[in-house]
């Protein structure tokens, strides 16, 4: 059976780089014959929501649940809908309904790019970051009294639920005790915060049982921020919660580069529900409309698809012909944000040569 992805690019910068990441998709599918089917919608897009007054259809949730996986661009255009309005229109309920509760994330100086942490060179950091997707700190149980007086009071609760940590740990220790290092680092704030984190460490220490080949350490929140500047070459995998996951995913991707070039994945392990994958950057009005877009984070997130998908071989020279691309950077090729004056167009067609080069 052919696998059926929904193709979403949204607004802004995510339709133009879109089209470069199903043409290399496309490519490699040939190669490799991989039976990959794409179907593209309008909805999660500003647009659609002045023409129809709400972000998606009210039947959104069936329309996608037959596909195998969600292909998305960005969503956003502040100008016209406020950012609140289209991102929990859109992103978040993808997210949340689908129960994507694994966002996934590569850190990985690639060849070519310049690093803005000094003397790192490519293979000195490639990690992973594996953030908790649906709970946590990110809860909406709370409230606020005495408002407008001098006793205003405002509580927001952290939630962790025992499937809901233990889904995410058990995650995390597959993807370390997969990987030549087999390492995983668990952010935690144990020292300060000491109902939740004292449980999340408990569970880490609990599932590490079953991972006896996966060298484990922790460290507090504070000092891993540190250390992901300062000696980044440390890690393997990194576990965090919501919100030290959500940190920890946004200083990862700055410390090797660009923000054009990073991918990241929304999984539902499980298979129920179709996982989401997209670049890490947002609709950049600043240059929309212009053709000078990084398209290699919407590329990588497609292979990251594919990997994803158990496509490994065809993932590889994915990721080997983004590395080519990146490593040669030639100026008429590259967009601004590295250097270069070529264009979306230009960049994006280079992949899918180098592709179909290999
Ligand atoms: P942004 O990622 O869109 O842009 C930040 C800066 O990076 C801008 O200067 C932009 O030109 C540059 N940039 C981003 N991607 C680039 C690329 N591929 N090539 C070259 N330069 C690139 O973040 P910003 O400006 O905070 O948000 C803009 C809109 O995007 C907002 O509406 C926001 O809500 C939305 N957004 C959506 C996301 C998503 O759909 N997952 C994620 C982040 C923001
Ligand atoms: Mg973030």
């Amino acid at each position: 059976a052919p696998l059926k992805i929904a193709v979403v690019p949204g607004d802004g910068i995510g339709v133009e780089v879109m089209p470069y990441g199903v043409q290399c998709l496309k490519t490699v599918a040939s190669i490799f014959d991989i039976p990959l089917q794409f179907e593209s919608f309008d909805f999660a897009s500003c647009d659609y929501y002045q023409k129809h007054g709400a972000m998606m259809p009210d039947d959104w949730k069936k329309t996608l649940l037959p596909f195998d996986a969600i292909y998305f661009g960005a969503v956003g255009m502040p100008d016209i809908v406020p950012d609140d309005v289209s991102l929990w229109g859109s992103l978040l309920k993808f997210r949340r309904e689908f129960d994507q509760y694994i966002n996934l994330r590569p850190c990985r100086l690639m060849p070519g790019v310049r690093c803005p942490l000094a003397g790192r060179k490519p293979g000195d950091i490639d990690f992973w970051i594996v953030r908790e997707n649906t709970e946590g700190e990110y809860s909406s149980i709370g409230g606020k009294i005495f408002e407008g007086t001098d006793r205003e009071t405002v509580i927001q609760e952290t939630v962790m639920t025992r499937v809901g940590v233990d889904r995410v740990l058990r995650y995390a220790f597959e993807l370390a005790q997969s990987r030549p290092r087999k390492r995983l680092t668990s952010a935690t704030k144990s020292n300060g915060i000491s109902i939740t984190m004292p449980y999340w460490d408990t569970r880490v220490v609990e599932m590490a049982k079953n991972y006896p080949d996966v060298a484990l350490d922790k460290y507090h929140i504070d000092i891993l921020t540190a250390h992901f500047v300062q000696k980044p070459n440390m890690f393997d995998v990194i576990v965090g919660s919501n919100l030290f996951g959500d940190i920890l995913s946004d200083l990862g991707p700055a410390c090797t580069g660009t923000i054009g070039i990073a991918p990241s994945g929304n999984i539902n392990p499980d298979g129920k529900f179709p996982s989401l994958f997209e670049p890490v950057h947002g609709s950049a009005p600043d240059i929309a409309g212009k053709g000078l877009a990084n398209p290699v984070g919407m590329i990588w997130a497609g292979q990251m698809m594919l990997e994803h998908f158990g496509y490994k071989d065809a993932a590889a020279v994915m990721l080997k012909a983004i590395e080519n691309v990146l490593a040669r950077s030639e100026p008429d090729v590259v967009t601004r944000d590295m250097g270069g004056n070529g264009t979306t167009k230009s960049f994006g067609e280079a992949v899918a040569g180098e592709i179909a080069s290999l």
